[in-house]
């Protein structure tokens, strides 16, 4: 029972805060711009059901993955970038997480390169090994799909964000995620941030639903700054190495 406990549990904080995140997008919480400056477009529907072409490109990475492609390359793969948003495509890689750096970005996409390297560890410190973790963020525009802000329907831009990745951490508790910096949504102040939930159902260990946000964010004003520690956000430093990769450390500690 107690599998069904905490898979209730993940499921129901990460609704809460992909809820909480299209509250302050839609306005419901403080600091949204006027009804005039938004973007009539900020929203588009979820994907429905799969088109016979969309069923031929899931299909397609489905055999590849099963033959032994990366998800890298398949995330990637300019053949697949139009399934992102589709569940079957997402299952497919969340089945195929390996514990090895995963690049989640082509090389078209817009944006400042970011290296995310970090360790999941339990509450004395010690490394969670082979644990999944799931990440999804915007664009370097602040948008979760290339055609709008956000993607509407029930948990939203949880279930289909566009910049999305699996991974799991190795013997070590480590991970690497290879992407791009995300935008804050436009007309918000809300500080960009990675979402990020560490898969605990099975582990006793727990599991883990958090935001990384960037110290050297503009938009994390003291008032974000104080908010979000209160609500267990990492909030990472930021370096720049000599390839002009931005690179965050961070720690995710399981509870
Ligand atoms: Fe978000």
């Amino acid at each position: 029972m107690r599998v069904h406990s905490w898979t209730s549990i993940t499921a129901s904080v990460a609704l809460m805060v992909a809820l909480s995140c299209w509250a302050v997008a839609v306005g419901v919480v403080s600091g949204q711009a006027p009804a005039a400056q938004r973007d009539a477009t900020r929203f588009i529907e979820p994907p429905g059901q799969e088109t016979d072409a969309m069923k031929q490109i899931i299909d397609k990475a489905k055999a590849a993955l099963e033959s032994g492609k990366s998800t890298t390359a398949i995330l990637t793969g300019s053949s697949y970038l139009t399934a992102h948003e589709w569940p079957r495509f997402r299952k497919q890689i969340r089945d195929s997480a390996q514990p090895s750096p995963v690049t989640i970005v082509s090389e078209k996409e817009p944006g400042q390169a970011l290296i995310v390297a970090g360790r999941v560890v339990d509450g004395r410190g010690q490394a969670v090994k082979a644990v999944v973790i799931y990440f999804y963020q915007t664009s370097d525009k602040g948008w979760y799909s290339d055609q709008a802000a956000h993607i509407g329907g029930m948990e939203g831009d949880r279930r289909h964000a566009r910049l999305f990745g699996y991974l799991k951490t190795n013997d070590e508790g480590r991970f690497e995620l290879r992407t791009i910096r995300p935008a804050g949504y436009p007309h918000s102040n809300l500080p960009a941030h990675i979402h990020v939930e560490v898969e605990g159902a099975n582990s006793p260990a727990g599991s883990l639903i958090t935001e990384i946000q960037f110290d050297d964010d503009p938009r994390l004003t003291a008032e974000w700054r104080e908010r979000s520690q209160r609500e267990g956000f990492v909030i990472a430093r930021v370096t720049t190495d000599s390839e002009n990769h931005q690179r965050v450390e961070v720690e995710l500690k399981m509870r």
